[in-house]
């Protein structure tokens, strides 16, 4: 069953039913405003920080689920009744209710007794405020008199606080009207220089910034007393639960359409100049004023959107791929590119599942989301490569997060994850291979953001390949420390006390657990950073880092290989996981498709039989699971992967993010048809009609779907922030297509399904545009290049040298 359809053309999702079996959401702002949006209107905002900087509040696990937000109401001021054109929050019935979900903006509406309306939100580039354009259309054969109301709930700034401190909060909150503007200003006297406002477009006949003065006693958002009276009523916030809350009187002959814009902003005043006049408590208006002036116009307010519309256009059609297959076209082409900026911009801060008061900035997490978004904004991605080594520690290990306002390293959670380091190897080589920037390995970069210590950025590589040499367990596998990729696989944590930490509580020395993952991982990232030396001309460097790698793969070799598939890892017994010795987890997704795409096994059959393992044991028609079987009981010596029931998440679940390991993997064995059917059993589109069991959005990806083991087999959870974007990305664009950015030019390398007889695809690759067109002669992987009509050998199409900015790429497949 579906719930809306793909506008392609458009690049929107559009929801034709307002109960989706969850919140189907949407992000506005890509810079420093961000808002998320469901489909009902639900959310909130922030500046830059979601838990530091809330703007508006929201209540999550709220029942309903999805209830607070940018709300409209509307009531016909004759028979004074009043709705939600968005549906939430008064659930009223209404006719052809849509919601687009576009790229960074989402328009929201329906029809109720003749009056049709919709909602624009999107945030402008540049600015740090949302626009609401507001359209009310009456499509009744006689006049009709209505009140618009416009609400939103503020938010005590601080989103953890605002949620637990009441003692102190609700005595706090204050505000200020001037001139039909609502301003909040809620700890603006001492020492914040910032405030909210809230405006509205059209003359005013009335506000009401109390909340209890607009809902009434005992009521909520579904039923506001003054929306019901037809009258706002002008109050003031003094403490308690500051809101903003306009009122618009609306005459519409039949056929009229009409348009209120609402903006709602976060502005900064510089410390000497918060207030007007001095010495006064009143907020310094002066620059903010223009601002809410310009775009109060809604021709501005078009303007603004026209530019939004064409900064997501120019990032799209850096990559754009014409398959046989739909749902390839639509993730790689609109949403699965979207996703990925969605997770440079919040990384795993803010969605419907992460609340915004959690996590920082992960380390491992940020290096991958690089994969997926780097050839879109690649100075952005330059940046976030050097906020994120400045955090690394003098070991060359890593905090696992850090904290994106103040960009350092985060002391609570630590570090200590043995595999982090070397995801910035793998970030910055996917960089690199995309910009050919060499200049990003001479930046000074500091260790753990402390002063002095700098050193180019080359050198925090370095000291990350040899991170793990310096820790290398019994079986010279490496020691997995609190965790690998894996959060959940804590083999030194032993913990038996309720709600401990599994990521921060060691209770075991770490001398013994190894990480056959990591050892994958280190034999990925070191041939990596051997071919970046090599490249820097430091030959020796590069053959003594092949040297060790060659080693490690001795070790999985020797030590990681249990005859049919590659072992998982040894816990702190020196007990294997991950083996059919096991009598439960006998074999894992992650070191087997890890091994398999760095290359491990493919001469020797010990890739392809790891593949043909997971194949049997672990792939669903839903996706590929994490291990089997699933954990019953808890593990002391496992810890958090056995503390889920059987099914869920990092215990047998789906995992999305891992998924496209073993996607990779294939590929490299060149099974193309393997490949891209496990591509698509995850694929969000191609899980579109079946989106009453999916429940999450069919334009995003999630990050865990549903393992046998559970009884909601095949249900999402968790979507939007996961390295899952990024690698589905990866693994379709640069594996299956085979357009894969090297650092000597654009490769072409296509593993696709034999039954495709080609595709095409546009790539602007270091300032070229790469037109490419593949035709499939024969059914295998051999591929003939013509560039600019001349035959070229090898597959690698080195970026032109004479300044031509367009160039042909036909690949004949045989
Ligand atoms: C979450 C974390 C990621 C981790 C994964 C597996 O997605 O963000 O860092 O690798 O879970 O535990
Ligand atoms: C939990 C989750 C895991 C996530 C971790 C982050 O362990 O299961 O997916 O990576 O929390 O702290």
């Amino acid at each position: 069953m579906k719930f809306g359809y793909f506008d392609d053309v458009n690049r929107e999702y559009v929801i034709t039913q307002p109960d989706t079996p969850l919140p189907w959401i949407n992000y506005l702002g890509c810079e420093a405003y961000f808002g998320i949006i469901s489909n009902t209107a639900g959310g909130y905002s922030f500046y830059r920080d979601a838990r530091l900087r809330r703007l508006t509040r929201y209540r999550y696990n709220n029942v309903p689920l999805d209830c607070g937000g940018r709300y409209v109401y509307l009531r016909d001021d004759e028979s004074k009744q009043f709705w939600s054109p968005s549906w939430q929050p008064t659930r009223t019935e209404v006719e052809n209710y849509s919601c687009r979900h576009g790229l960074g903006y989402s328009i929201i509406g329906s029809t109720s007794n003749g009056i049709e309306a919709h909602t624009r939100y999107f945030v402008p580039m540049g600015e740090n405020l949302e626009i609401w354009q507001v359209k009310v259309t009456n499509r009744r054969a006689t006049k009709a008199t209505i009140s618009a109301f416009a609400n939103i709930e503020f938010c005590l700034w601080d989103a953890q606080d605002d949620g637990t401190n009441f003692q102190r909060n609700f005595n706090t909150g204050e505000v200020e009207v001037e001139d039909g503007v609502i301003y909040h200003k809620t700890e603006y006297r001492e020492r914040r220089n910032h405030f909210a406002y809230f405006a509205c477009s059209r003359p005013t006949a009335g506000f009401d910034t109390q909340r209890e003065s607009f809902l009434g006693r005992n009521r909520g958002w579904d039923s506001p007393a003054a929306v019901e009276a037809g009258q706002l009523t002008n109050s003031v916030a003094h403490g308690w639960s500051p809101i903003g809350a306009h009122q618009v009187k609306l005459e519409l002959e039949p056929g009229e359409t009409q348009q209120i814009v609402f903006v709602l902003g976060y502005h900064e005043n510089s410390v000497d100049q918060k207030f007007d006049p001095p010495g006064s408590q009143t907020i310094n208006k002066s620059t903010v004023k223009p601002i809410i002036a310009k775009y109060l116009d809604a021709k501005e307010a078009d303007a603004a959107f026209e530019r939004l519309h064409q900064y997501w256009d120019g990032l799209l059609n850096i990559c754009q791929v014409n398959t046989p297959d739909i749902h390839t076209n639509r993730m790689v082409s609109i949403w699965n590119a979207y996703q990925c900026m969605a997770t440079f911009n919040m990384s795993r801060s803010a969605s419907f599942y992460e609340s915004g008061i959690g996590r920082g900035l992960g380390f491992r997490d940020s290096n991958q989301d690089l994969l997926g978004f780097v050839h879109m904004v690649p100075s952005r991605a330059r940046e976030r490569i050097l906020d994120l080594a400045s955090t690394q520690l003098p070991t060359g290990g890593a905090y696992h997060q850090y904290q994106p306002l103040t960009k350092r390293g985060n002391n609570d959670i630590g570090g200590g994850f043995n595999d982090d380091p070397h995801w910035l190897i793998v970030g910055v080589s996917a960089y690199l291979k995309e910009t050919g920037d060499w200049s990003i390995l001479d930046e000074p970069v500091p260790y753990d953001n402390q002063p002095g210590s700098e050193q180019p950025l080359y050198e925090h590589l370095q000291r990350s390949f040899s991170y793990t040499l310096s820790r290398l367990g019994p079986h010279g596998l490496p020691l997995i420390g609190r965790a690998d990729w894996n959060d959940c696989l804590n083999l030194n944590c032993f913990s038996d006390t309720p709600g401990q930490s599994f990521q921060t509580t060691t209770n075991k020395e770490g001398k013994v657990a190894e990480s056959v993952f990591i050892a994958g991982l280190f034999v990925f990232a070191g041939r990596e950073f051997a071919d970046i030396a090599k490249h820097r001309g430091l030959e020796s460097e590069a053959a003594s880092c092949l040297a060790e790698v060659a080693k490690m793969e001795e070790a999985i070799n020797q030590h990681g290989w249990d005859g049919e598939w590659f072992l998982r890892a040894y816990d702190d017994f020196g007990a294997k996981i991950g083996s059919k010795e096991c009598d439960e987890g006998k074999i894992f997704i992650e070191s087997n498709g890890f091994c398999a795409l760095a290359g491990i096994g493919l001469e020797d059959g010990k890739a392809a039989k790891a593949m043909a393992a997971v194949h049997a044991h672990l792939a669903t028609k839903h996706g590929i699971v994490l291990q089997q079987p699933a954990y019953s009981k808890y593990y002391l010596n496992l810890g958090e992967i056995s503390s889920y029931p059987p099914g869920y998440k990092e215990n047998a679940g789906i995992f999305c993010h891992v998924n496209p390991w073993v996607m990779i993997g294939e590929a490299r064995l060149g099974h193309g048809d393997q490949a891209h059917d496990y591509y698509n059993r995850i694929n969000p589109s191609a899980r579109e009609e079946i989106s009453d069991q999916h429940r999450c959005e069919p334009y995003v990806y999630a990050q865990m779907i549903a393992g046998k083991d559970a009884p909601s087999f095949g249900e999402a959870k968790n979507s939007w922030l996961t390295g899952t974007a990024a690698w589905n990305y990866y693994a379709i664009v640069q594996w299956i297509l085979g357009i894969r950015t090297s650092l000597d030019g654009l490769q072409i390398a296509p593993v696709i399904p034999t039954n495709w007889p080609g595709f095409s695809a546009r790539r602007v690759f270091r300032g070229v545009l790469y037109r490419i067109a593949i035709e499939r002669q024969g059914s295998g992987n051999h591929i003939a290049l013509t560039v600019d009509g001349v035959p070229i050998e090898g597959n690698i199409v080195p970026p032109p040298t004479d300044g031509r900015e367009l160039v042909m790429v036909k690949g004949i497949l045989s």
